[in-house]
Parts: C-alpha cells; structure tokens; sequence
C-alpha cells in the first residue's frame, strides 16, 4: 500500500497543480497586456491576469484544506489564524510579464508555525516546476538540483533585485563573472538552487517574492541570510520589504566579507 503523505507533501501536490492550473490563462494573456494598474509608483504594477491567477490558486487551496490561513500579494484580507499559513505571489515579475519577457514565475509557500516549510515556484513560459518541502531535497520537475560549489567570487555568477543606489550591481560587476537582474525574486531564488549563479542580492522583497524560493534554495544547498549573515526569516503578512542575501553556502564568506568592507555599500 501507499505511504500516507504528511499535509505538507499534500500541500506541495496542490500547490503545483494550482500553479498548473493558474499558469495557463497567464501563458494565453503573456505579452497582450492592456490592462496595467499602477499601485504605489510606476514600477509597481498588477494586472488583470495577476487577479485572475490569484483566484485561481485560492480557489484550489481553499478547497482542499479550508483550515489553513491564506495571504496573497493580491488579496486584500486575510482571514484566520491557522498553523499553517499560504503566502502566495500569483505573478512574481509582472513587470516583466506585461512586457512579454518569459522570465516571469507563480510562487507558492507555506508556512508552518511561521517557519518556511513547502515551496512551489512555476514558470509558465517553460514549463518548469521547481518545489522542496522542508527536509527534503529540491526538484525541478522530477529532477534533484543542487547549488553550485563554486566559492571564488571571480568564477561567480550573481543575481540582483532591486538596488536603489546600484552599488552592488557597480561593485559585484567588477568582481565577479558578472551580475544579472531578472525581475523575478522567486525565479532568481530557484536559479540559485539550480546551480545557475552562486549568489543573489534582493535590497527589499516582500513575504510573498521569497516564501517559497527560499524553501527550494535551501533543499538545494543555499545558505539564506541577511546582510549581516543572520538567517533569513519570514515574516508572515508584512507589507515591509526585508533585504535578502543568497548564496550557494561555498561562496557565503566571500560575499559577506565585501559587503562589509563596504559598509556604505547598501546603503
Ligand atoms: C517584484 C519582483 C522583483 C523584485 C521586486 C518585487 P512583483 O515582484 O520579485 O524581482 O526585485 O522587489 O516586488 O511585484 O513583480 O510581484
Ligand atoms: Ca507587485
Ligand atoms: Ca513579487
Ligand atoms: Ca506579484
């Protein structure tokens, strides 16, 4: 007989069949945007596509476990107050969704008495399904993946988010293979997992950006701090955004070291 899953594998199988099922109407509208609200300031943007994934994946998890608590960037409440909480970013880059650039992801986590324990993190556009449940390994489909261990910050290649003053960017640059900005917090998350850089810099996510990436970045191997090389934590339902620095463990040291050398750096 079947092993019985535990409610976070069962929660990690609808989470991606929800991210299935909400990526197909963002495949269709991908690039045909017409629609773009602006919220806070002209970079932060929603679409209609990004209501209509949300809807879809609440409406899937409601369903099969009705007790848990659910936060989405895009939901304007939340109700209850359960052990397990869903943090959920229906679009993760719709900036670049809106422009028809692929690199766009749903991101789906949970939490466990606050802790990160299960997350799925989908790109439409390729079909990829990245998911780790606490504990566990970190896939790619049915794929295990694993972060670089490459330590050298000259053989590295880094990711960057937002970087209000372009310091990282400028400096990192110039030590290492190179830095690149996705647009997608949650993607860049799982390219760390995968072994595609060695190390990421986000100056201001949100819960929703990271929830699920950072489950699968550290199943993968990654070590997930801040600046200050403390661990990362999540906290559920803040609207403040919290610096994040990621890495695939080997190259950590190194990172750190020249973030402090140049303490104005960030800021
Ligand atoms: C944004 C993306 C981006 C990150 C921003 C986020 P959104 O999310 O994750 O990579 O740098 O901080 O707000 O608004 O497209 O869901
Ligand atoms: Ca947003
Ligand atoms: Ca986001
Ligand atoms: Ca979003």
């Amino acid at each position: 007989p079947e092993e019985e899953l535990s409610t976070v594998e069962r929660a990690r199988d609808v989470a991606t069949e929800a991210a299935q099922s909400a990526g197909e109407p963002l495949r269709e509208l991908h690039g045909r945007v017409e629609d773009v609200t602006v919220k806070t300031d002209k970079s932060d943007i929603v679409t209609e596509a990004d209501h209509q994934a949300n809807k879809i994946i609440t409406t899937i998890i409601e369903n099969e476990f009705p007790d848990h608590t659910i936060f989405s960037e895009e939901a304007e409440t939340v109700e209850g107050d359960s052990e397990y909480k869903w943090v959920i970013d229906p679009v993760d880059g719709t900036g670049n969704f809106a422009h028809g650039n692929p690199q766009y992801s749903i991101s789906i986590g949970l939490l466990e008495g606050g802790e990160p324990v299960m997350g799925v993190v989908y790109v439409p556009e390729t079909d990829e399904m990245f998911h780790a449940v606490k504990g566990g390994d970190a896939y790619k489909g049915e794929k295990k993946i694993q972060t670089s261990d490459r330590s050298a910050l000259d053989e590295s290649m880094l990711l960057s988010g937002w970087d209000p003053d372009g310091e990282f960017l400028t400096h990192f640059y110039q030590e290492t293979r190179g830095v690149r900005a996705l647009g997608s917090a949650a993607l860049s998350l799982c390219y760390l997992a995968n072994g595609s850089a060695e190390g990421i810099w986000e100056y201001g996510t949100y819960p929703w950006d990271v929830a699920a990436g950072v489950v699968i970045a550290r199943a993968a191997g990654a070590t997930i701090t801040d600046r200050h090389g403390e661990e990362y934590s999540v906290e559920f339902d803040s609207d403040e955004r919290k610096e994040l620095l990621g890495s695939n463990g080997e190259a950590h040291a190194n990172i750190l070291e020249h973030l402090q050398k140049n303490e104005e750096l960030m800021r």
